[in-house]
C-alpha cells in the first residue's frame, strides 16, 4: 500500500474558473419493484473551456447524471440530494437541482446555455420536421431574432459544422443525412445559441470509426472558436485520451475516481480504473495474452453490495473492510480524488455493530 497524503472531502476546493459544479448528487428511480439508485453520490467540476469525461460502463448513471443537470430526469426519477451550481453567462451563481424542472428560468438555462447532444441522432431529431426548421426554432426560442435572420444563423450553423451546401440542406429531412451529418446536425441544433456547456452523450457511439474521429474533431474544433466547455459522456478511454482535460471514473451511481487526465491515465488509483485502463487493446501490442476484462459483472441496481460496491470484483479486495466500510471520496493530490480505503486510512472494523449508518 502506498503512503499517500489524503484529505477527505468536505473542503473540496471551488477553483476559479469554475462553471459547473455538482456535488454529492443523488438521482433515484422510485418503481413497483423498489428504488434504483442510479446515481449515488455524483461529484464533477467543470471548468470554463475545458472538457471534462464521465467514463464508466453501461448502466453506471453516466445519462442520469447528464439529464439531472439539464432537469429531464423521467419520472420515476428524481433528485434526492446534492447540489448543482451553475455559473450563468449573466453572472451569479444557481443550483439547478432547486430549480423547477419545468419553470421558465431552467427553460432558459436548456438550449441556452448548457446544451445536449445525445448517442442517437434519429430518436432526438423530429421525423416530420426539416433541419433548419428544427435548428430555427432552437434560435427562436431563446434568441431575439426574426425568422428570417434565424435561417440565415441556421444555415451558418450548419457550414460552421461542416455539412456541404447549407442552405439547401436545411430543406431536408433527418432520414435524407447520412448518421454523421445527422450527428452533425444534432451538432448545430446544439450549437445554435452558443451555449456555455454542451453535454455531449456518447454522441460517436453510433458511428463508424472514421465519422466517430471526424466528429471529436468538430467538437475540439468548435470548442476553439467558442469557448464553450464540454461535459463528454463515453465508456471508452481511446477517446478520454484524446479530448479529455480531467476525467471523472463512476461505478454503480458514484465517482470512484477524479482527475487531471494525465493522472488518471499514468497513475490511476482506484483498481477500478486500473482494470478499465487495462482492458483497452493496445495497437502493437505484440503479447498474445487474451485481452484483460473485468472480472463478475455490474450488480445488478436493486442488489447493491455492501461496503465498497466494486469490492466483488476488485483484485486488491481486503477482507472485513471492504465489504464493510463505504469508502468516503479522498483527495489525494490538490484535484485528484479516490474512494478506495487503500488510501483512507480507515478503522479496521471487527463487528457489524460498527458498521457506519
Ligand atoms: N427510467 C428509468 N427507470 C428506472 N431505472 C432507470 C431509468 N433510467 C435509467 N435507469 C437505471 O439507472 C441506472 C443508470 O442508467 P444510465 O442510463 O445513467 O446508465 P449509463 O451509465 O448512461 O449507461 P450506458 O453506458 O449504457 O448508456 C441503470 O441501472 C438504469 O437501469
Ligand atoms: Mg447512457
Amino acid at each position: 500500500m502506498q503512503p499517500i497524503h489524503t484529505r477527505l472531502d468536505n473542503s473540496a476546493p471551488a477553483a476559479d474558473g469554475v462553471l459547473l459544479d455538482v456535488r454529492n448528487l443523488q438521482t433515484h428511480f422510485f418503481t413497483d419493484e423498489g428504488v434504483v439508485k442510479a446515481v449515488d453520490g455524483v461529484n464533477l467540476t467543470l471548468k470554463r473551456g475545458q472538457t471534462l469525461c464521465v467514463v464508466g460502463e453501461s448502466g453506471c448513471g453516466k445519462s442520469v447524471t447528464a439529464r439531472s443537470i439539464l432537469r429531464i430526469v423521467p419520472a420515476p426519477g428524481e433528485i434526492v440530494s446534492g447540489q448543482i451550481n451553475f455559473r450563468k453567462r449573466q453572472g451569479g451563481s444557481i443550483d439547478l437541482a432547486t430549480m423547477n424542472p419545468k419553470g421558465r428560468e431552467i427553460r432558459r438555462i436548456r438550449g441556452g446555455e448548457i446544451s445536449m447532444i445525445f448517442q442517437e441522432p434519429m430518436s432526438s431529431l423530429s421525423p416530420v420536421h426539416t433541419i433548419g426548421s428544427q435548428i430555427m426554432e432552437a434560435i427562436m426560442l431563446h434568441l431575439p431574432v426574426t425568422k428570417r435572420e434565424a435561417r440565415k444563423r441556421a444555415a451558418a450553423m450548419l457550414d460552421l459544422v461542416g455539412i456541404p451546401r447549407a442552405s439547401e440542406r436545411l430543406d431536408a429531412y433527418s432520414f435524407e443525412l447520412s448518421g454523421g451529418m445527422r450527428q452533425r446536425a444534432m451538432i448545430a441544433i446544439a450549437l445554435a445559441c452558443e451555449p456555455q456547456v454542451l453535454i455531449a452523450d456518447e454522441p460517436t457511439t453510433a458511428l463508424d470509426v472514421t465519422t466517430q474521429a471526424n466528429i471529436l474533431d468538430l467538437i475540439r474544433d468548435l470548442q476553439q472558436v467558442t469557448g464553450m466547455s464540454v461535459l463528454f459522456i463515453t465508456h471508452d478511454l481511446g477517446v478520454v485520451a484524446e479530448i479529455a482535460d480531467e476525467v471523472v471514473v463512476m461505478y454503480l451511481g458514484r465517482d470512484v475516481e477524479s482527475g487531471a487526465v494525465d493522472a488518471i491515465f499514468h497513475d490511476p488509483k482506484h483498481p477500478y480504473t486500473r482494470a478499465l485502463l487495462q482492458s483497452i487493446p493496445r495497437y502493437g501490442n505484440h503479447d498474445r495474452r487474451r485481452l484483460y476484462s473485468i472480472k463478475g459483472i455490474v450488480p445488478h441496481p436493486f442488489d447493491r453490495p455492501r461496503g465498497c460496491p466494486f469490492h466483488p470484483r476488485c483484485d486488491d479486495f481486503i477482507a472485513h473492510k471492504c465489504d464493510r466500510i463505504d469508502p468516503p471520496r479522498q483527495f489525494i493530490g490538490r484535484e485528484h480524488s479516490v474512494r478506495c480505503l487503500l488510501y483512507a486510512g480507515a478503522p479496521e472494523l471487527n463487528s457489524d455493530k460498527e458498521l457506519p449508518s
